[in-house]
């Protein structure tokens, strides 16, 4: 059996100035290492806030978030080691090259190859002539890619990707696409993505749907035919 992220019975809901924003009430949900989920719904449905609260960067208001190492006990707070996180605005340190941005969850952990380990994920996301560039200096799809490298680079047991294909062109999307599919089968990882693109949430093995409070199981088309599996290039 493997390691399992459980969400039980979770509210979230925010207090505003002039009113309360219940983003949904008594939600269960279950995300395993080596599965693939997409989460997709209409803007504002409450999907990033979501994401937080399956990764444990948030608290939600009620209800319990645990994980569950079959092997030992842990809490939350080691959870955190074993994520790697894809925001939808990326979060990229702006006085850092693109290359210090990558390696720097490997110096974290104390990583003595950090930057040739650092230099292979910019290549395999396409940016092999950008490594020196600060953020400010990359447009919009080349910081997603940026991003996209820090979250993968330290092999995590869990990969949450707010929007990973959101700024990038179909033949872009499809190439990341593959290279999350990828990680998440050759590490065992999970892979949870939110996306408003039909075609990438058909390529994950559990689809959902939040809407109007409720998280919804979904089937698409290709669940139908089993000739459908996409062969991936290597990670
Ligand atoms: N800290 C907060 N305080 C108050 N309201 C918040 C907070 N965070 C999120 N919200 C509100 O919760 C709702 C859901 O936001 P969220 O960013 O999760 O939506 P989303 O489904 O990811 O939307 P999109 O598809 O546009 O990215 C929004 O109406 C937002 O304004
Ligand atoms: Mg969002």
């Amino acid at each position: 059996m493997s390691n399992y992220i459980e969400l039980k019975k979770i509210s979230q809901s925010f207090n505003t100035n002039d009113a309360t924003i219940t983003l949904f009430n008594d939600l269960n949900l279950v995300i395993s290492q080596g599965e693939s989920y997409a989460i997709t719904g209409p803007s504002g449905a409450g999907k990033s806030s979501l994401l937080m609260l399956i990764s444990g960067l948030e608290e939600p208001t009620s209800g319990q978030g645990i994980y569950v190492d079959v092997e030992q006990k842990k809490t939350l707070k080691e959870l955190r080691n074993d994520i790697g996180f894809i925001f939808q605005q990326f979060h990229l340190l702006p006085e850092l090259t693109a290359l210090n941005n990558v390696a720097l969850p490997l110096k974290l952990r104390g990583d003595k190859n950090a930057m040739a380990k650092a230099k292979v994920w910019l290549d395999k996301v396409g940016l092999a002539h950008r490594v020196d560039h600060k953020p400010s200096e990359l447009s919009g799809g080349e910081q997603q890619r940026v991003a996209i490298a820090r979250a993968l680079v330290f092999e995590p047991k869990f990969i949450f990707a707010d929007e990973p294909t959101g700024n990038l062109d179909q033949k872009s999307a499809t190439e990341i696409a593959n290279i999350l599919f990828t990680c998440c089968q050759e590490n065992n990882a999970a892979l949870v993505l939110v996306t408003h693109s039909e075609t990438l949430a058909a390529r994950a093995q559990h689809k959902y749907l939040l809407a109007d409070r409720q998280l919804n199981q979904t089937v698409s088309p290709s669940d139908l035919d089993t000739n459908n599996i996409v062969q991936v290039a290597s990670c």
